[in-house]
C-alpha cells in the first residue's frame, strides 16, 4: 500500500501528539487533523508543519473543521470525542463518545469507503463496534487500539522493576480496555527468560494491578484529561504497521468470529497487522484463570454495550 494521506480526527491531547508523529516518521505523504473546534486543528496543523524544516520530514501536515480534504484517504485514527476526568471511568463518555463516533464514521464512509480506522476514542472496545456498525466496513478495516498502549505500560513497570532495558521485554494484555484487562504473565519474558523466574508473584500481581488501573493513574495526576504521550505512540505504531505492510503481531481490539470461542464482540486478542488491516486474529492458549479473566473482561464489554443500547 502506498499511503498518500492519514486523517487524525480529534485534534485533542492523542489527535495532536498522533499526527506529530506520523509526520515525524513520514509515515504518509500527507496528515490532516480534523476538529470540530474553530481554528484548532488549523493551528496546530501549521504548526506541526512549520517544525519540518528542523525535523526534516516532508509530511505535509495540515488542519480542517471539516471532511473535505481527507476524501480518499488511507486511513483515518479517531480520537474525537471528551476524555476522562477524574472520578469518571471510560464507560461514562459512553452516550457522548458513541454520537460523536457515529458522525465521524458517516463521514468516512461518505469520503473514503476503502480506508481503514483505527479507533482510539473510549469506551474503545464499544467505540470501535459503533464504528464498525455505522461503517458496513469489514472487521479487517476497523481496528482499536488499547492492547498496545495496555501492553507497554505492562512493559515500562516491568523494566523499572528490574532495572533492564524496555527492549528486552516481551508481553502480552489481552481483553477490553478496561480495569478487568488481562496481562498475560505465562506469555511475559525478559529476553526470553519468563518473567516467574525473575520476579516473586506478588511482585507479578502488583505490576499486572498497577497496569490495569495505568489508565487512572495518569488522570489522577493530570486531573484535567487523560494521558496522551504513549496512547499516541500506541496508535501511531498500528498504523506504521499497516502502512508498512509489516506483518506485526500487537495487541489490538478485533471484532471476534469464533476466536477464542467468541462471537459478535470487540476484545483485545494478538492481531497481525498489514496493509489490509488486521490480516489474521492470532489465537493463543489460555489456561483457566486466564480464560476467566478475558470472560469475565468479554462480560464487561458487553454490559457496556447494552447500556448504549438502552441510552437510546
Ligand atoms: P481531548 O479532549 O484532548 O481531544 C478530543 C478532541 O475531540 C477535542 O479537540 C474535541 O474538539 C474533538 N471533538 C469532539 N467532538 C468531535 C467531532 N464530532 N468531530 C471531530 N472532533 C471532535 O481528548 P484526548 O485526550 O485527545 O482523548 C481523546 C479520546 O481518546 C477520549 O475519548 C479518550 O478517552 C480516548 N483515549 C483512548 C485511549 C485508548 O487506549 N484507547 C487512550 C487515551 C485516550
Ligand atoms: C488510558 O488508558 C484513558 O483509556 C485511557 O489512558
Amino acid at each position: 500500500m502506498s499511503v498518500k494521506k492519514i486523517t487524525v480526527v480529534g485534534a485533542g491531547h492523542v489527535g495532536a501528539t498522533c499526527a506529530q508523529l506520523l509526520a515525524q516518521k513520514e509515515l504518509a505523504r500527507e496528515v490532516i487533523l480534523v476538529d470540530i473546534a474553530d481554528g484548532i486543528p488549523q493551528g496546530k496543523g501549521l504548526d506541526q508543519w512549520e517544525s519540518a524544516p528542523i525535523e526534516g520530514f516532508d509530511t505535509r501536515v495540515s488542519g480542517s473543521n471539516d471532511y473535505e480534504s481527507s476524501a480518499g484517504a488511507d486511513i483515518f485514527i479517531v480520537t474525537a470525542g471528551i476524555a476522562r476526568k477524574p472520578g469518571m471511568s471510560r464507560d461514562d463518555l459512553l452516550k457522548t463518545n458513541a454520537a460523536v463516533i457515529r458522525s465521524v464514521t458517516g463521514e468516512i464512509k461518505r469520503l473514503a469507503p476503502e480506508s481503514i480506522i483505527i479507533m482510539v476514542t473510549n469506551p474503545l472496545d464499544v467505540m470501535a463496534q459503533v464504528a464498525l456498525e455505522t461503517s458496513g466496513f469489514p472487521r479487517e478495516r476497523v481496528i482499536g487500539m488499547a492492547g498496545v498502549l495496555d501492553t507497554a505500560r505492562y512493559r515500562s513497570f516491568i523494566a523499572l522493576e528490574l532495572d533492564v532495558s524496555i527492549e528486552d521485554i516481551q508481553a502480552l494484555v489481552l481483553g477490553g480496555h478496561g480495569d478487568t484487562m488481562v496481562p498475560l504473565a505465562s506469555y511475559t519474558s525478559v529476553s526470553g527468560i519468563p518473567l516467574t523466574q525473575l520476579l516473586e508473584q506478588d511482585r507479578i500481581d502488583a505490576l499486572v494491578e498497577r497496569t490495569r488501573k495505568g489508565g487512572g493513574e495518569i488522570v489522577g495526576y493530570l486531573k484535567t484529561g487523560s494521558a496522551y504521550y504513549a496512547p499516541a505512540a500506541a496508535a501511531v505504531q498500528m498504523a506504521e504497521a499497516i502502512v508498512k505492510d509489516k506483518r506485526r503481531i500487537l495487541p489490538c481490539a478485533a471484532w471476534l468470529q469464533g476466536e477464542f470461542g467468541m462471537s459478535g464482540i470487540y476484545l483485545g486478542v494478538p492481531c497481525l497487522l498489514g496493509e489490509n488491516g488486521l490480516e489474521q486474529v492470532i489465537e493463543v492458549q489460555l489456561d483457566d484463570n486466564e480464560r476467566d479473566a478475558l470472560e469475565t473482561s468479554a462480560r464487561h464489554v458487553r454490559s457496556t454495550v447494552e447500556a448504549l443500547e438502552a441510552l437510546q
